[in-house]
C-alpha cells in the first residue's frame, strides 16, 4: 500500500479557557475529583463567535501557511477531509467551507467524516487511498469539534471530560514512508451516544457509561497497536512516540502498563485541552511538532477509540 507522510500541521484552540475550578462553579464537582480521575486540569470551550467550522478553518489555515513556508502551494491540495461529530453546518459540509475560506482548488474531493474520536485516524486511512490515486496532489485532513455545545451540564460524569478545538495535517504520498493501520467497530449504541437530528429535538446531549468506556478503551488501545505491529513487523521498542486519543490520563497509563511501555513515551496534553474527540490527535501532533519533539525519521504509533464503539491505530514515519 502507498506510504504517506504528514508534511505540515496546524491547530486552533478554542477561545475560552475553562479550568476545573471554573467548572466547579457550574457543576457539583471539584478540581481534585477531575484531576485525579482524568488528569484534566482545564479545557477550552468555543467562544460566542466560534463553532466547529471556524475552528476547522483556523487549524487548516495554520497548516496551509506552514506548507507554504516550506515552499509548497495550496493549489496542490486535492482533498479536504474534516473529521467531526459536532459540525456547525450539516450542509454545506465543514470541508466545503474550509475549501472556500482557504481559496483551495475547486477540483478537489471534500467530505466530512464521523468516526467519533477515531475520526482523525480514519481520515488518515482515507488520505492513503486518495493519494494512491493522485500521488501528485496533497490531502488536508482536519479534526474539529465544539463538544461543549453538545454536553449536558447536569451530567457531571460526562461534561467535565470534553473540550473544543481543531487540529490539521497536510498529508502527502510518501513512497519511503510506509503506513500501516488497523480499525474496528463494535456497533454499540448504548455505552457512548450523541443523538442527531430527531423529532422534537436537536442534536445531543452526549451520554456515556464512563466505566464501560474505560474498559473498552484500555482493551482497544493495545489491541489496535498489536494489530498494526503484526502488519509492520515493528516492535514496541521501535516506536519513538505513542500519540493516542487524549481522553483520560488513567486510560493511557493503563494501556502503557499493559504493554510494558514507559508512560513517558505516551504524549499527553489532555491536562490543558480535555477530550477534544477527533481533534485530539492532530492537536497533539501540532503541539509536539512546535515543541521540537518530532524528528524526521521517527516512528509514531497513533491510537484512537470512541463512540461507535470504534477503535483504530496507525504506524507512520515522521
Ligand atoms: N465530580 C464529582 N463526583 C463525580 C463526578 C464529578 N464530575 N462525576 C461522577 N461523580 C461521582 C459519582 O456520582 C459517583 O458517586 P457515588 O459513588 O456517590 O454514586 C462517584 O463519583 C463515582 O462515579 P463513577 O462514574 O463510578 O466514577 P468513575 O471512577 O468511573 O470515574 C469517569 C468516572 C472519570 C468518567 C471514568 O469512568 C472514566 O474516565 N471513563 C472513561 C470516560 C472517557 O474517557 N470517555 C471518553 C472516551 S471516548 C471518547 O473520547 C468519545
Amino acid at each position: 500500500m502507498t506510504g504517506i507522510s504528514i508534511i505540515a500541521t496546524g491547530s486552533q484552540p478554542a477561545a475560552q479557557v475553562v479550568t476545573n475550578d471554573h467548572l466547579a462553579k457550574l457543576v457539583d464537582t471539584s478540581d481534585q475529583w477531575i484531576a485525579t480521575r482524568t488528569g484534566i486540569r482545564q479545557r477550552r470551550f468555543a467562544g460566542p463567535e466560534e463553532d466547529t467550522t471556524s475552528l476547522a478553518i483556523g487549524a487548516a489555515r495554520a497548516a496551509v501557511e506552514q506548507l507554504e513556508k516550506a515552499g509548497r502551494g495550496r493549489e496542490e491540495i486535492g482533498a479536504v477531509l474534516v473529521a467531526t461529530f459536532s459540525p456547525g453546518s450539516l450542509v454545506p459540509s465543514t470541508a466545503c467551507l474550509v475549501q472556500r475560506e482557504l481559496g483551495l482548488p475547486e477540483d478537489l474531493f471534500a467530505l466530512d467524516i464521523n468516526a467519533a474520536c477515531t475520526g482523525f485516524l480514519s481520515g488518515l486511512r482515507l488520505c492513503q487511498g486518495l493519494l494512491a490515486q493522485q500521488p501528485e496532489r496533497l490531502a488536508l485532513l482536519v479534526g474539529a469539534e465544539a463538544i461543549s455545545r453538545l454536553v449536558d451540564f447536569g451530567d457531571r460524569g460526562t461534561c467535565i471530560l470534553f473540550g473544543d478545538g481543531a487540529g490539521a495535517a497536510v498529508v502527502a504520498a510518501g513512497p519511503d514512508r510506509p503506513f500501516f493501520c488497523a480499525f474496528g467497530t463494535r456497533g454499540d449504541g448504548e455505552v457512548l451516544r450523541c443523538p442527531g437530528v430527531r423529532p422534537g429535538g436537536g442534536p445531543g446531549p452526549v451520554t456515556m457509561e464512563g466505566r464501560e468506556v474505560f474498559r473498552f478503551a484500555v482493551d482497544a488501545i493495545p489491541k489496535g497497536i498489536a494489530a498494526v505491529l503484526a502488519q509492520s513487523g515493528s516492535s514496541l521498542w521501535d516506536i519513538d512516540w505513542f500519540v493516542c486519543h487524549q481522553a483520560n490520563a488513567r486510560i493511557l497509563a493503563h494501556a502503557a502498563k499493559a504493554m510494558g511501555v514507559p508512560e513517558e513515551r505516551f504524549f499527553m496534553d489532555l491536562d490543558r485541552y480535555g477530550n477534544t474527540s477527533a481533534a485530539s490527535i492532530p492537536i497533539a501532533l501540532d503541539e509536539m511538532a512546535k515543541k521540537g519533539l518530532l524528528k524526521k525519521g521517527q516512528r509514531l504509533m497513533l491510537a484512537g477509540f470512541g463512540g461507535g464503539l470504534t477503535w483504530g491505530a496507525a504506524e507512520l514515519i515522521w
